[in-house]
């Protein structure tokens, strides 16, 4: 697969990073507070989906009504108890494969950016220390529309003036396997999306994926 592609655009949380913990620790901190019942599986719903969008299908499970106030100072709430836990986070939270698959692409002339609906992208790199690795970064600051929205790996591919159908986007998220879609990109599943058979490739990871890629 590797000729075919001029660059490679990543979602960052589930690809590159393991955040998925503090996004749930988080996400349950509120609802407690709240007496909404969350659990595991509306967590796997919340997955590439925006902080706004995600408190939305946290709220189906309650009958009350809350103002556009009420609910932006839930989300920043939520964003508080989240960026306390990543603070704590470094480049142990990084996935298995993950580095070595980037430099491996890079090493083959393909770029590397990322795409991902998190306003929280720049932080998340720093603490990880891994900014430096990518030619360019599109995250939810520089979208209106999240995935399953095209936007943010199209605006991933304007960054890097690229065709999108130069790109691969790489996704854990079944809503950003379809985002890359409406983007006219293939995609390679991994992690909670590796049955996506939407995708064009789906692996277990990018340790598995560099072999297959890269031949190693
Ligand atoms: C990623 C995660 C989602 C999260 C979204 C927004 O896509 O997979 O679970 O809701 O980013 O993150 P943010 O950091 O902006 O709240
Ligand atoms: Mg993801």
């Amino acid at each position: 697969m590797k000729k075919e592609y001029k660059a490679i655009i990543f979602d960052l949380d589930g690809v590159i990073v393991s955040t998925d913990e503090c996004h749930y620790e988080a996400w349950k901190m509120l609802s407690d507070e709240e007496g909404i019942y969350f659990d595991r599986e509306i967590n796997e719903r919340l997955r590439g989906v925006s902080r706004m969008e995600s408190l939305e299908i946290i709220l189906e499970r309650t009958e009350k009504i809350y103002s556009e106030e009420e609910k932006q100072e839930m989300a920043a709430r939520k964003n508080g108890y989240y960026v306390e836990r990543v603070m704590t986070i470094d480049s142990n939270a990084i996935l298995p494969g993950a580095v070595d698959f980037i430099k491996m692409a890079k090493n083959n002339g393909i770029s590397v950016a990322i795409g991902s609906s998190s306003k929280n992208t720049k932080l998340i790199l720093e603490r990880t220390g891994i900014t430096k690795l990518f030619d360019a970064v599109a995250d939810g600051n520089d979208v209106k529309n999240s995935k399953p929205a095209p936007d943010v790996f199209l605006k991933a591919a304007e960054k890097l003036g690229l065709e999108p159908s130069e790109c691969m986007v790489v996704e854990d998220a079944d809503a950003g396997v379809e985002a890359a879609l409406n983007a006219g990109m293939d995609v390679l599943a991994v992690g909670y999306a590796k049955n996506n058979r939407k995708a064009k490739f789906c692996m277990n990871n990018l340790e598995e994926a560099k072999g297959e890629m890269f031949n190693v």
